[in-house]
């Protein structure tokens, strides 16, 4: 198990992609904290993972907020002493054209996906810094590079901000011998996409069968991600093989985008 003992921290980790990414650490050895902003869905992440036998802990974090964020990190050191690995995969979108577009719908945005991943990102490297060390992942998107079937332009500005954040990040963090990379997943099934869908959906007149196909028909593998995809990313960036890996940010999508 190449995470044996290893402190995960995961956002968003109540559902979808974060769910994958915990149940997939704990899997490999790891000790899995889980935050959500709905602690019913860490708790339920948390309930899975231990299955694997290692520690786990469920926080409620509200990853838009600065002393919510500095909350959930102290706990996780508080229970299990350090931490190793950060994930910061807690999101949000909506579906909408460019000029529907509001100032609420970027203050809400940027919020979780870039001051949030930003903020993250420094309260772990505080710990990480005293320790000797660490691995940080960001969740960014292939919207970040450009992909036209973004959900919309201000996530897809939002996602270009963490590849960015995560460039810098990885060249000032890694004299602390800290490795920061982000997964720039494509479209992948979760309630994320399915709401997207479903919009699509009614708005196109369509059913969610033929939007869905007419999605994957744009990939040329075919095939649409399962959040266990984007996971098996996320483990091999926090495992000792990718430990000259930094400043990176890595498409996981069937080929919709190439560069
Ligand atoms: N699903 C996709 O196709 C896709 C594609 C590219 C990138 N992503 C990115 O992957 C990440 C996960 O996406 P997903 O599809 O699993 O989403 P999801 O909506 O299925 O799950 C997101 C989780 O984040 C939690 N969350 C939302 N706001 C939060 C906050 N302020 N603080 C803490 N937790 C919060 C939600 O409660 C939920 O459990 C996001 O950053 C998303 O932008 C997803």
């Amino acid at each position: 198990m190449s995470l044996k003992n290893q402190v995960v921290l995961v956002t968003g980790a109540g559902n979808g992609i974060g769910e994958a990414i915990a149940l997939a650490m704990a899997g490999e050895g790891a000790t899995v904290a889980a935050a959500d902003l709905d602690l019913n869905a860490a708790q339920r992440t948390a309930q899975k993972a231990s299955a694997h036998g290692g520690p786990v802990l469920a926080i409620q974090a509200d990853c838009g907020d600065v002393a919510s964020i500095d909350a959930m990190v102290a706990r996780v050191v508080a229970e299990f002493g350090r931490l190793d690995v950060i994930v910061n995969n807690a999101g949000v979108t909506r579906d909408a054209y460019i000029m529907d577009l509001t100032e609420a719908d970027w203050d809400r945005i940027h919020r979780v996906n870039a001051k949030g991943v930003f903020f993250c990102l420094q309260r772990a490297a505080k710990e990480m810094i005293g320790q000797g060390g660490g691995r940080i992942i960001n969740m960014a998107s292939i919207a970040g590079r450009g992909f036209a079937g973004t959900s919309n332009a201000i996530y897809a500005a939002s996602k270009g901000a963490v590849i960015a954040l995560t460039k810098t990040a990885a060249q000032q963090l890694a004299q602390h011998n800290i490795n920061v990379n982000s997964i720039c997943p494509g479209v992948t099934m979760t309630d994320l996409v399915g709401n997207l869908i479903a919009d699509r959906a009614r708005s196109q007149g369509k059913t969610v069968e033929e939007v869905r196909a007419a999605f994957e028909k744009t990939i040329p593998l075919g095939r649409a991600n399962e959040p266990a995809d984007i996971a098996a990313m996320a483990v091999f960036l926090a495992s000792p093989g990718a430990r000259n890996i930094t400043g990176q940010s890595y498409n996981v999508d069937g080929g919709l985008v190439t560069s």
